[in-house]
C-alpha cells in the first residue's frame, strides 16, 4: 500500500489557534521528516490563472528554436530567460540531460547589495519580444503567489521544529528566488519505454520548492488528462532497515492542493531532521505527449551560512554537513555541477590575489 503523505492547511498555520497550529505542526514534522514532501491546502493559487499562464508559456515554447535562442543566456548561467533542451544534467544521474526546456524569472524583489556580489544569481528578468498575451503578468503573479505560500509553510516549519517562527523567512529575505516554467518534450515512437526520463532523479539544491501542478497536452496539442499511469512525479522515501534504498512513492496532490518539497538547504539547516526529497519525473509510455508545469524555488539569501542551526548540531550532523559554506558559494558550485554555469565560475571562489601577483611578475 502506498504510504499517505500528509496535507497541511496554510490557514491553520496562520490562525494562531494552538490546536490548529499543533495539528499543522504534526503534519509538517511527519511529511517533511519522512517524505521531504507535503501537500498544501489554502495556498492561494488559482487554477484558472495557472492554466492561462500555461497557455501563454506554451505559445512561447512553440516558437522556432532560432526565435528562442536569444533568450538562452549562457552568460547568466541560464538563471533568467530560456534554458534550451539538453542543457541541464542532474548531478547523480546517468549523465543523460533532462528531456525538457525551461524559462526562469524572478517574481520578487532581490537585495541589490547581494545582487552586486553574485551578478549571475540575481540578474534582471528577461522577457521575450512580442510576448504571448499574459506571459509576464501570469508569470509574476504565479511566482508571487507560490512565494507567499512557501513563506507561510516556512513559518509553520519553524514552529514545528520549536524555533522562532521567522527563523527561515528571515534567512530567505532578498534571496535569489526564481520561478521556472517547464516544457517536457514529446518522445518519438522509438524513444518510449527505453528508460528516457523527463527529469532525472535529483534533490533540489535550494531551501524549499513549490509545485503547483502541470498540464498534459495530447499529440494533437490539446490539454488532456494523463496519458497513462506511468508519467509524473515520484519521490524516494527516507531509507530504513526494511527499505535500505527508500521506497519510490508517487507524488500526486489531493484535489485542490499543491506540492512543497524540501531542498538541500533546509536539510542542512535542520541537520537532516527534514529530508531533501530525491525525485524523478518519468515520461509517459506513449509517444507525442508533452507536459507544461512550473516550480518556484525559495533560496536562502546568498550570504547566509549553510550549516546546521545550533539546535541541530551534534557530532554526527557537524560531520555530515561540514565544511560550512555560504549559500551563494553552494549555489555556484551546484550550478557548475548541473551544467548551467561554466567550470571557470569555480575560480571565483578562490584566492584571486594569485592572479594579481602573476600579472605583476609578467610585466617587463
Ligand atoms: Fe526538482
Amino acid at each position: 500500500m502506498d504510504p499517505s503523505i500528509p496535507t497541511v492547511d496554510l490557514e491553520d498555520i496562520a490562525s494562531h489557534e494552538p490546536a490548529r497550529v499543533e495539528q499543522a505542526s504534526a503534519a509538517i514534522r511527519e511529511a517533511l521528516g519522512t517524505y521531504g514532501l507535503i501537500y498544501l491546502r489554502n495556498h492561494g493559487i488559482n487554477t484558472v490563472d495557472l492554466d492561462r499562464f500555461y497557455d501563454a508559456f506554451r505559445a512561447f515554447v512553440a516558437r522556432p528554436e532560432e526565435q528562442k535562442r536569444p533568450y538562452g543566456r549562457v552568460d547568466l548561467w541560464f538563471q533568467r530567460g530560456w534554458t534550451p533542451p539538453n542543457t541541464e544534467i542532474a548531478v547523480a544521474s546517468s549523465g543523460q540531460p533532462d528531456f525538457k526546456e525551461c524559462y526562469f524569472a524572478a517574481p520578487v524583489e532581490v537585495d541589490p547589495r547581494v545582487a552586486a556580489q553574485y551578478p549571475e544569481l540575481y540578474p534582471e528578468n528577461i522577457w521575450p519580444d512580442d510576448e504571448p498575451a499574459g506571459f509576464r503578468e501570469g508569470y509574476l503573479a504565479l511566482g508571487k503567489a507560490l512565494h507567499r505560500a512557501g513563506l507561510a509553510l516556512l513559518r509553520g516549519a519553524a514552529m514545528a521544529l520549536g524555533l522562532p517562527d521567522d527563523t527561515f523567512t528571515r534567512m530567505v529575505e532578498g534571496g535569489p528566488h526564481v520561478t521556472r516554467a517547464l516544457n517536457y518534450l514529446p518522445l518519438s515512437p522509438d524513444q518510449v519505454n527505453k528508460g528516457i526520463l523527463w527529469g532525472e532523479e535529483h534533490t533540489d539544491f535550494n531551501l524549499l520548492t513549490l509545485l503547483p501542478g502541470g498540464r498534459f497536452y495530447n499529440p494533437e496539442g490539446k490539454p488532456a488528462g494523463p496519458p497513462d499511469d506511468k508519467s509524473g512525479l515520484y519521490l524516494r522515501t527516507r531509507a530504513n532497515a526494511e527499505h535500505p534504498q527508500g521506497r519510490m512513492v508517487r507524488g500526486i496532490a489531493p484535489e485542490g492542493c499543491i506540492v512543497a518539497q524540501v531542498g538541500q538547504q533546509l536539510e542542512i539547516l535542520t541537520g537532516g531532521v527534514f529530508l531533501a526529497t530525491p525525485h524523478v519525473i518519468t515520461a509517459p509510455g506513449v509517444p507525442g505527449w508533452t507536459r507544461i508545469s512550473s516550480a518556484h524555488f525559495i533560496h536562502l539569501q546568498s550570504n547566509q551560512f549553510l550549516f546546521p542551526l545550533e539546535k541541530f548540531q551534534t557530532p554526527e550532523t557537524i560531520r555530515n554537513y561540514s565544511p560550512p559554506v555560504l549559500a551563494g558559494t553552494y549555489a555556484i558550485k551546484t550550478l557548475v555541477d548541473i551544467g548551467l554555469a561554466p567550470k571557470e565560475a569555480l575560480d571565483k571562489l578562490g584566492y584571486r590575489h594569485y592572479d594579481r601577483l602573476d600579472a605583476m611578475r609578467a610585466r617587463k
